[in-house]
């Protein structure tokens, strides 16, 4: 299975902090937004990622992730050159995604939760058995700035909407979304939203049509954040750092995920925390292998 990490658009909800840089690289706490997005797909497995940028901001990435080796990932690079929307990363994506099912991610979404690995192995598992999609639905306060789902109680999706002014559910669709191997003829098929884009929720709505569609409910122990506001970027960070100062373990950081995962070495895992030493980070990375053998 191969990923897509969408990390492009000019992040006008944080004018003016993301004038002058693309919003996936501002700080998380203690991390660029993009390693928690990056840690989900690698949690699912996926080491073939299409990370999607504006053009401008390629360098940057290549910068903080070069080709994925340091973390036993393949990182390739592709622009959106527009706002066309969330379903246009499989029309970018196509020439490596063809033929093979596909988890996309947008970078700036946060997930954590204990049992969130094995609903991310049950997705991959449903994908490569029974082919079709999987979504997640996820319970907020304000379902209207997002995609909704509403679920029969069957748990079966009956209707979907993207950012519905009288949302018919609590259940919000979090941005990570998995699909087989049609995914990108779909995408073709599309047309484009009042507002111009190709939407990720025609896109659901097509897999639902054809009776493809899963969704999973997010048990009570799982948080989704976005971190596309102000405030909710500063809740993220909050978060993150209120989880990671009581218990001394890091959420989304890469290079853990990539060890224990055995995308790399012990060896490995210790060359990165050494050009890191000098931070907390650093030091974390470093003590992992001896840690484990406690
Ligand atoms: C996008 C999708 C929406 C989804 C959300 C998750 O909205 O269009 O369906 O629920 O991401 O973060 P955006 O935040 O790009 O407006």
């Amino acid at each position: 299975m191969h990923g897509i990490l969408l990390a492009g658009g000019t992040g006008s909800r944080l004018f003016p902090i993301t004038a002058g840089t693309n919003k996936h690289l501002l700080p998380v706490y203690n991390k660029p937004m993009i390693y928690y997005s990056l840690s989900t797909l690698m949690l699912a497995g996926i080491r073939d990622i299409v990370l999607i940028t504006s053009p401008g901001d390629v360098d940057r990435f290549t910068a903080l992730l070069g080709d994925g080796s340091h973390l036993g990932l393949r990182i390739t690079y592709r622009t959106q050159t527009q706002a066309r929307g969330i379903a246009e990363a499989f029309l970018i994506a196509e020439d490596i995604i063809q033929g093979y099912p596909v988890a996309l991610a947008l970078g700036d979404n946060l997930l954590y939760g204990s049992g969130f690995t094995g609903l991310l192995q049950s997705a991959v598992l449903r994908l490569t058995l029974s082919g079709g999609a999987v979504i997640f639905g996820a319970k907020v306060e304000n379902p209207r700035d997002y995609g909704v789902a509403e679920v029969d109680a069957q748990g079966t999706v009956i209707g979907l909407e993207e950012k519905p002014r009288e949302p018919r559910s609590p259940w919000a669709v979090p941005g990570l979304y998995f699909y087989d191997a049609r995914v990108t003829e779909f995408a073709r098929a599309l047309a484009p939203s009042a507002r111009g884009e190709l939407e990720i929720t025609d896109l659901n709505r097509v897999y639902q049509q054809s009776g493809g569609l899963h969704l999973v409910r997010f048990p009570r122990g799982m948080t989704w954040l976005d971190t596309g506001s102000p405030d909710n970027l500063a809740d993220a960070g909050d978060f993150v750092r209120t989880i990671e100062k009581r218990q001394g373990i890091m959420i989304g950081c890469v290079e853990e995920i990539a060890w224990r995962q055995h995308f790399i070495s012990d060896k490995e895992l210790l060359a990165v925390a050494e050009r890191w030493k000098a931070t907390p980070y650093g030091q974390y990375l470093a003590a992992l292998p001896a840690d484990a053998a406690h």
